[in-house]
């Protein structure tokens, strides 16, 4: 048995996935597999970390240290092979109040942002938010697999000061390759497009996949990004609300910092800190393992698709733990597939539209979570497709 077999009893923690869901849902007898965090107990060397902070006693401010660098510094190089500086790094609260930021310091109310939809919802949020607008370059998809519309991008690319890039994507589940980031690097840097690229699922990727970073393609890729990355998806500490930013281009980055101080964006979590630290010195063989565990929850979940579920199409992620499922051959239009899927499967997804326009018909489902509730969640999905069937 495996550790991530192991299930917790989150219900009453106050934690969004479970004792969201009535606020969320309308009802609270789903099975949730919506937000992007896991049901799994963090590290042991994490929750030792915070053992013994909270211990501690005095949990006043947090400065950044050369222990809280040299962790990220040290991950980037073991796990993407990526020299990055200390003097590089910025703190955010999360990674998208980071974006928050960027989106203040380096556009005007109007200046065109390019996303590429389906894409992680906030992103529109926070262009919409703060008066900017969205530039859609949408994905297209071929063969089962989602692709980046280049002669679009060309074309958008005109009409953007900055280029939010979501790599991995969530939640079509792409690892893009160098081949594809190095066109969307020339495609920016021809435009003058800032490239932001958000890889906070980048620790999650699946073999043969790898993950590039974008700022690794080269020199001028470096002074043209900025990468945002956090702990929370790799480690499940989202709640810790500990992220950052870094780039190699010092005028980028002090415009980060100055637009983070201003809108007060730039203080630490005293408990972030020693979590992130502890889950980047000695968490790396937990991360293979849940690697591993993933993997296998998606082979099976793909045979349980093909064998039990033959109106339903998956996208295999390349990376992240969000499976992108096809609704349409059902025929139902959104409001009645996000129905039956709360009311008959007793599912708690998060809606395919969500994700724009693109997403019409479509769910995505978050896998983190033990086996057993999987298997539990797709044979309440398959009932109610044959009660459907039978009807
Ligand atoms: C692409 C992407 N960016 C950012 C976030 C959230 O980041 P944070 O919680 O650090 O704001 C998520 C969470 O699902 C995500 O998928």
């Amino acid at each position: 048995m495996s550790i991530f077999d192991t299930s917790v009893d989150r219900r009453n923690t106050g934690c969004m996935k479970w004792d969201g869901l009535k606020r969320r849902f309308g009802r609270d007898d789903l099975i949730p597999l919506w937000v992007a965090d896991m049901d799994f107990l963090s590290p042991p060397a994490v929750i030792e970390a915070l053992v013994e902070r909270a211990r501690h006693g005095v949990y006043g401010y947090a400065v950044k240290t050369d222990r809280y660098t040299d962790s990220i510094v040290g991950w980037m190089k073991a796990r993407h092979g990526i020299e990055i500086s200390p003097e590089w790094i910025a703190p955010a609260p999360g990674v998208v109040p980071a974006l928050s930021v960027i989106v203040q310091a380096f556009t005007e109310p109007g200046d065109g942002i390019l996303i590429q939809p389906p894409v992680y919802h906030p992103f529109k949020r926070v262009i919409e938010g703060w008066g900017r607008t969205v530039v859609e370059n949408p994905l297209v998809e071929s063969n089962g697999r989602y692709e980046m519309d280049f002669d679009d991008l060309e074309r958008k690319a005109k009409e953007a000061k900055v280029m939010f890039l979501c790599s991995p994507h969530n939640p079509v589940g792409r690892v893009w390759t160098r081949q594809e980031l190095e066109r969307v690097a020339d495609i920016c840097l021809r435009h003058g497009v800032l490239v932001v690229s958000d890889e906070i699922h980048a620790d999650i990727v699946f073999a043969p996949h790898r993950h590039i970073p974008f700022a690794s393609l080269g020199p001028e890729c470096s002074q043209n990004s900025i990468t945002c990355h956090a702990p929370s998806k790799t480690f499940n500490l989202a709640g810790l609300n500990t992220a950052y930013i870094w780039t190699a281009n010092e005028s980028l980055r002090a415009a980060y910092e100055k637009a983070s101080h201003r809108a007060s964006m730039a203080e630490l979590n005293v408990f972030g800190i020693e979590a992130m630290i502890a889950a980047y010195q000695h968490g790396a063989a937990w991360l293979d393992e849940l690697l591993a565990y993933l993997q296998s929850s998606l082979n099976e979940m793909e045979d349980f698709v093909r064998q039990e579920l033959p109106e339903v199409r998956m996208f295999r992620p390349e990376g992240t733990y969000m499976v992108w499922l096809d609704f349409r051959a059902l025929g139902m239009n959104d409001e009645e597939l996000d129905r039956f899927l709360r009311d008959e499967a007793r599912l708690g997804l998060n809606e395919g539209h969500l994700f724009g326009s693109q997403g019409s018909g479509f769910q995505r489902m978050n896998i983190a979570c033990p086996r057993p509730l999987l298997r539990q969640a797709l044979q309440q999905l398959s009932d109610a497709l044959t009660r459907r069937r039978r009807a």
